[in-house]
């Protein structure tokens, strides 16, 4: 009996860390889906499905890299020099306004202020991969 108890629970457990291991998975791919649709408000500029730089710079794998590195893109000299690289809490600051964080940016002013939003947004960039 004992060891019957034991096992259920056992299997009990096992079944719901599998179950929140999915649940993460499936909030992660539904942030990315939402991300996704506050992106259209920055593919006028950006490409994203391509590693190719369209008007604004390529995005791909843009999580984690120094701010006006990519290759064969004109950079302003104020994001060239700004020594940013872009962790998630200053690709907040830039969505949020991004003329403030680097006076002198050629990218257009966006305001994205909303908590919920930028998380969105970040997921989806970080979709995007190298
Ligand atoms: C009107 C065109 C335009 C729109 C819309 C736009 N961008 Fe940009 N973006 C640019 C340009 C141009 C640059 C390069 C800025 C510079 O060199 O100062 C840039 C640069 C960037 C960079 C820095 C990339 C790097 O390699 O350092 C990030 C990150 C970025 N944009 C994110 C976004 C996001 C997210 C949105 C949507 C919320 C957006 N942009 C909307 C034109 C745009």
């Amino acid at each position: 009996m004992k060891r019957a108890l034991a096992l259920l629970v056992t299997t009990v457990f096992t079944a719901s860390t599998t179950l929140s291991a999915s649940v993460v998975a499936e909030e992660q791919a539904m942030m990315v889906a939402a991300g996704e649709q506050i992106f259209e408000k920055c593919t006028a500029c950006h490409s994203k499905d391509s590693s190719k730089n369209a008007f604004g710079p390529s995005l791909i794998g843009v999580v984690g890299r120094k701010a006006g590195s990519m290759p064969r893109y004109a950079y302003s000299d104020a994001l060239k020099q700004s020594n940013i690289v872009w962790t998630e809490a200053n690709l907040r600051k830039w969505v949020a306004g991004n003329d403030l964080y680097v006076p002198g940016t050629r990218m257009r002013h966006v305001e994205i202020k909303d908590k919920a939003e930028q998380d969105y947004l970040i997921a989806f960039l970080g979709s995007l991969g190298q």
